[in-house]
């Protein structure tokens, strides 16, 4: 029986995963990426993770065929080079050709979000769905364009960078770590919500975010629903230009279904009704008829099913 390895590559984690033939996930193991100490250490984690993992499982090193890696950046699909990861300090990596040289099994890299929208497609939340576009919140955005069941590449495979769409209007936008002014990512990623909520803060607001330590993304959605006006504005703040970049993609693309992954989506209802409501003033009543925007299904496993199916489902 042949095994795949899915790597989910990102600011804060890497992410190994066993899957079957079948899409099955069998066995998970989770490590620190270790951004901070650089493209080497980063590297050596990925590989020391995916021999580790096969190690531990019942399967042998043979019957491994093939490696995928989501990536959290833009990256070049076809080259299989890391351009730029802001979040992982990553540019120019040339990915690909280190770890097939290192593991010497067949690589395929591709965007995380891309990889955890393939992995929703295939056995999530758009299982059974053609067309659907899947959005990843957590330290960064991610996006990810399903088009008759396959990742959408685009020209050199950086479609479906949702994440830097500009919806910020110049006077309030703050600089992305792309480099560009008034990203999507700049206020509905965990980053931007925490950035808000300390500006707040620092601002003197009054908000029981002035009490916490280390406000994370959910301490401000948790001070949300316990009634901070504050910490309701910034998640309001987060949604709404969420709905506008949704409204946007789907005069583009007309997908069935809206998926919301990532750790932000975790939200739920606070952050979900209110994407719902500006996406339904902002999309023409055409490109709302049937549109359905859904939680992710798969969770943190949607990054890995979705990196080993780019040698099963492309
Ligand atoms: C990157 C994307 C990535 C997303 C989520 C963004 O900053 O540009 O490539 O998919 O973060 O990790
Ligand atoms: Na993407
Ligand atoms: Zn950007």
């Amino acid at each position: 029986e042949n095994i795949y390895v899915g790597v989910d590559l990102g600011g804060t984690a890497i992410k190994v995963g066993i899957c079957n033939e079948e899409g099955q996930l069998l066995h998970t193991y989770e490590g620190p990426t270790e951004t901070d100490k650089g493209v080497d250490t980063v590297i050596n984690n990925i590989e020391k993770y995916v021999r580790l993992i096969v190690e531990q499982s019942p399967f042998t090193w043979d019957q491994l065929a093939g490696v995928g890696a989501g990536v959290a950046g833009f990256t070049n699909v076809r080259e299989g080079i890391i351009i730029l990861a802001p979040n992982i300090g990553f540019r120019d990596v040339p990915i690909r050709k280190i770890l097939e040289e290192r593991l010497g099994k067949p690589v395929k890299i591709d965007n995380d979000a891309n990889v955890a929208a393939l992995g929703e497609a295939w056995s999530g939340a758009g299982k059974g769905i053609d067309n659907c576009v899947c959005f990843t919140l957590g330290t960064g955005v991610g996006g990810g364009i399903i088009i008759n069941g396959k990742i959408y590449q685009g020209f050199s495979g950086m479609a479906g960078e949702l994440g830097h769409i500009s919806v910020v209007p110049d006077l309030e936008a703050i600089q992305c770590g792309c480099g560009k002014m008034g990203c999507l990512e700049t206020v509905s990623s965990a980053t931007g919500i925490i950035r808000m909520a300390n500006d707040a803060v620092e601002r003197g607001d009054r908000t029981s975010l002035a009490l916490e330590e280390n406000i994370a993304a959910k301490t401000v959605f948790d001070a949300a629903k316990a009634g901070d006006e504050v910490a309701l504005r910034i998640v309001n703040r987060a949604s709404f230009y969420l709905g506008k970049a949704m409204a946007a993609v789907a005069a583009v693309l007309n997908p069935e279904r809206f998926i919301l992954g990532g750790g932000v989506s975790k939200a739920g209802d606070i952050l979900f009704n209110e994407v719902k409501e500006v996406y339904a003033k902002l999309a023409p009543e055409p490109l709302q008829q049937g549109v359905e925007i859904v939680p992710a299904k798969l969770g943190n496993d949607a990054g890995i099913v979705g990196a080993a199916g780019l040698h099963i489902r492309s």
